[in-house]
């Protein structure tokens, strides 16, 4: 640095904690060296989020809140303003590449046993990002104002109307009206360009702090703090910065590589990523053969549809679904294994966590398709072994013969 970029940093410094905050989160932050590929996703997550809300910005330029105008409006955008639509489908795109990085991002977690003690927080504020992105793209998916955006909004609103005592007058005080309309659609916009937002860069930086404090866990499980050397500098930690952020880099343009080739050749994903009903307007007379939520919500959906109602109320099948959510809460304390990470635990562990991934699979497919009696029932079995996962967990991570840990990180 040349004396005077010295000098102005110094003039900085002197004000505002500059140099310092750049040790410690950065060039002084001293991360495990064994990071692997499923350490991308975080510093993924953070890109998206940003990618959202410049996206967002741009689209907030010429959408217009209101139901007469709104689905035009974004015709207009994607056909008249100049790159509208290269804007409007990162937008979209970006919507499902997040939900696609949070949830390999939430399974790093699961498999290194990141949630647990001392990183319980980081953990917990995650869980409340995981809600918070449910309830942006919930919302972002009304604005468009096609049939399924209204319609989607309409089935998952009246499942409020399912609550005992208060539940008919809390959807409507959803909605500001009785069903979906111009009411609903200007809050819901109001809520997804900045309360939300706002709420999830606090809980971000909340989920960074937190992280910073007690450090980065790792593939192997082990405390790098454990081992420090002279200087107090943990024997297996690297500086974030260079290291990390070079590393990064690579999966940035692994992860630009696979978005672009989606946005350019196939934006709707057929269906997977903007459903084809939704490119026709709104029309509060004329309900969808077929609603179903967007890939990310499908596993919920399909356990809403399998629990049968009672009393011919939806309301256990809500339960359920909230309940499929809240029980990610009580991970850290669920898990009684003596060893965090998945490579140093034993069989049933193993076998736990895939019979995880395949049933939330087979409740992603079943949640798209129309329901029929076997299917109703597959997504039965799929329930009960996704709850069976965290339910069991006290008994089976504590029977479950691990391997002994190293004191060191491998490589
Ligand atoms: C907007 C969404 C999110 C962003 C931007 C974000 C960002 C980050 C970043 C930058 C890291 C450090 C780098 C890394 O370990 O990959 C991290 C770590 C972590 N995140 Fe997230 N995160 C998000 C959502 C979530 C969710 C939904 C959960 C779980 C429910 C979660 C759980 C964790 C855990 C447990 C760690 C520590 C991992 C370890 O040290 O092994 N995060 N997050």
């Amino acid at each position: 640095m040349t004396t005077k970029a010295m000098a102005f940093l110094g003039w900085i410094d002197a004000r505002f904690p500059l140099t310092k905050l750049w040790k410690e989160h950065l060039s002084e932050y001293y991360a495990p060296k064994n990071f692997n590929f499923w350490y991308f996703f975080g510093s993924l997550a953070l890109l998206v989020l940003v990618m959202q809300i410049l996206t967002g910005i741009f689209l907030t330029m010429n959408y217009k809140p209101d139901a007469e105008l709104a689905f035009g409006s974004v015709e207009y955008i994607m056909r008249d303003v100049d790159w509208g639509w290269f804007i409007r489908y990162m937008h979209s795109t970006g919507a499902s590449a997040f939900f696609v990085v949070v949830y390999l991002h939430m399974y790093r977690g699961l498999i290194y046993g990141s949630y647990q003690k001392p990183r319980e927080l980081i953990w917990i504020i995650g869980v409340f990002i995981y809600l918070a992105l449910m309830a942006e793209a919930f919302m972002g998916y009304l604005l468009p104002w096609g049939q399924m955006s209204y319609w989607g909004a309409q089935v998952i609103v009246n499942l409020f109307s399912t609550i005992p005592y208060i539940g008919n007058e809390l959807s409507v005080w959803i909605r500001g009206d009785f069903v979906i309309s111009d009411a609903t659609l200007n809050r819901f916009f109001a809520f997804h360009v900045i309360a939300v937002p706002l709420v999830l860069i606090m809980l971000v930086a909340a989920h960074i702090i937190a992280l910073h404090e007690v450090g980065s866990n790792n593939p192997d499980g082990v405390e790098i703090k454990k081992h420090k050397g002279p200087d107090g500098i943990p024997l297996d930690g690297i500086p974030f910065h260079p290291y990390y952020t070079v590393k990064d880099v690579v999966g940035v343009v692994v992860f630009f590589m696979i978005f672009f080739a989606v946005l350019f050749f196939s934006p709707e994903m057929h269906g997977f990523f903007l459903e084809a009903a939704n490119f026709e307007p709104a029309n509060p007379l004329k309900t969808p053969q077929h609603i179903a939520p967007l890939w990310y919500f499908t596993p919920f959906y399909a356990m809403l549809r399998a629990v049968p109602p009672m009393f011919n109320s939806q309301f256990p099948g809500v339960i359920v679904m909230g309940a499929a959510i809240v029980v990610l809460f009580f991970l850290p304390w669920l898990d009684r294994s003596p060893v965090k990470s998945i490579r140093y635990k034993g069989m049933i562990s193993k076998v736990a966590i895939a019979i995880l991934v395949v049933s939330f699979a087979v409740l992603a497919y079943l949640g798209m398709e129309p329901p029929s009696p076997v299917k109703t029932n597959i997504a039965r079995i799929a329930t009960v072994l996704y709850f069976a996962y965290f339910l069991l967990m006290p008994w089976y991570s504590k029977i479950d013969k691990t391997k002994p840990v190293p004191e060191r990180v491998t490589h």
